[in-house]
């Protein structure tokens, strides 16, 4: 079986990516973090452990020239598919049209519920039971591609976002290096 390179993409603390980086199995070999955040938190980490890196600001030179360059970044370094952990920009059509049915994200809800943002303060606010996270295919709709698996906690009384949030996230450092592995040996 032939291990598949995959490449990182984050905006911040990275907690997703280092999971999917100790985690590793024979399926993957993370071989590129990028981000679009050259402060990320994440970043420090990644280089910490020899695996190369790519960063630029969008706010620095433009979309497309940024997309142009992180494209090129991740094929250099040899990635064949793209997990976004944390990624907090929305990518292109053409760049999603350019790695076609090769881009997971990972998501903080139950989804088709709650695309987007705040996702614990919604899930909260509705009144519901249960939370959890998502691993779905990347398409040109936000957060709306074919769902790979997800992980539910309960919501408990007197649980914010950000207590809701630290229970979802330890899911998500179990599911997403989980799903990956088992998409990519489907
Ligand atoms: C995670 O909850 C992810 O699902 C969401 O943003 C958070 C990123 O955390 N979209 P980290 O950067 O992986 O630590």
């Amino acid at each position: 079986r032939v291990t598949a390179n995959v490449g990182v993409l984050i905006s911040g603390r990275g907690s997703n990516m280092r999971s999917l980086v100790a985690n590793a199995t024979e399926a993957y070999k993370v071989v590129v973090v990028a981000s679009n955040r050259p402060s990320a938190e994440g970043l420090v980490w990644a280089r910490e452990q020899g695996i190369p890196t790519f960063a630029l600001s969008p706010k620095e030179v433009g979309k497309q020239a940024y997309e142009a360059a992180l494209d090129a970044a991740l094929r250099e370094a040899g990635a064949e598919y793209l997990a976004l952990a944390g990624y907090m920009r929305l990518l292109s059509d053409d760049f999603v049209a350019r790695w076609r049915d090769r881009i997971i994200n990972i998501h903080p809800s139950l989804l088709p519920k709650y695309k987007g943002l705040d996702t614990h303060a919604r899930a909260i606010a509705a009144g519901d039971a249960e939370a959890g996270c998502s691993v779905h295919i990347v398409t040109e709709e936000l957060d709306g591609g074919a769902v790979l698996g997800q992980a539910r906690v309960p919501i408990k009384s007197g649980d914010t976002p950000e207590t809701l949030a630290a229970r979802v996230l330890d899911e998500e450092h179990r599911l997403y290096p989980r799903v990956l592995a088992e998409w990519l040996t489907r």
